[in-house]
């Protein structure tokens, strides 16, 4: 079979995940999977359903049906394009409450593995390089001090015309690291031989251009 790269990059809330995954997925023309977008479409559609956040057996249901489209950065489910209201930060928090759910996450696994295509992938989250693409070529731990995290995600929801806090911004970083992290299917952590960038004083030029250096040397030991 033929070897499709991949390059994982997972971490906590608000380290730039998606950021940097999408920058480097664009310079490299791989494509980009955005898994947490996942788990933020299934809260909000089991919230539009009325299903109980705790219903396993539901939730694994809606996700292997998730009526998802993702198409030019935008995404859509059932038609709708819901690309700003999945971001909202109560929906990070449901898709966080419901992501501790193993059926679910097991539901979600065919779905995420069907973006590995070639010339190949960027996949953020947290569990890529641990449990979804366990042989990726490079595998990143990103991550960055809360009070750096809280400050992006304020700014993001700002600039996306939510109403925000910082102090309540840092509560709800801080539980939702520690049940990231607590839970045992899939916690939040470092995969074997992933490279951890801190990037609290670092830029996004300087993160997305770190990343692709270190992907050109693994692809460079795997050629
Ligand atoms: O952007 P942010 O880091 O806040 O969240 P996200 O990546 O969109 O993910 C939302 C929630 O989904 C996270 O808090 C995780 O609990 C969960 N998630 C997960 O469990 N596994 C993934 N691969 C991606 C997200
Ligand atoms: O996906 P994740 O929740 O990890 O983070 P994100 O949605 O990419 O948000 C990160 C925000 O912090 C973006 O607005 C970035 O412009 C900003 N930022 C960054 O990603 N990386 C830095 N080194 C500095 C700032």
């Amino acid at each position: 079979s033929i070897h499709i790269p991949v390059i994982t990059i997972d971490g906590p809330t608000a380290s730039g995940k998606g950021t940097v995954a999408h920058r480097v997925a664009k310079h490299l023309g791989f494509h980009y999977l955005d898994s947490g977008a996942l788990y933020r479409l299934t809260a909000l559609s089991a919230k539009r359903k009325g299903v109980d956040l705790e219903d396993e057996e539901q939730l694994a249901l809606l996700a292997s049906f998730l009526p998802c489209r993702f198409s030019r950065g935008h995404v859509l489910l059932d038609d709708e394009d819901v690309t700003d209201l999945v971001r909202a930060e109560e929906v990070g928090v449901a898709a966080s409450k419901i992501a501790v759910l193993p059926a679910l996450r097991e539901a979600l696994v065919n779905l995420q593995v069907s973006f590995r295509q070639l010339p190949g992938l960027v996949a953020d989250g947290r569990d890529m390089g641990t449990v979804i693409f366990p042989d990726a070529t490079q595998k990143i731990y990103l991550t960055a001090s809360v009070e750096a995290r809280a400050q992006r995600r304020y700014k993001q929801l700002i600039e996306k015309g939510f109403s925000a806090n910082m102090e309540d911004l840092v509560k709800d970083l801080t539980e939702r690291d520690a049940r990231d992290s607590a839970r045992a299917t899939a916690p939040l952590k470092p995969a074997p031989g992933a490279y951890i960038l801190d990037t609290s004083d670092m830029s996004v030029e300087l993160a997305v251009q770190t990343v692709l250096d270190l992907y050109a040397k693994s692809a460079a030991q795997v050629n």
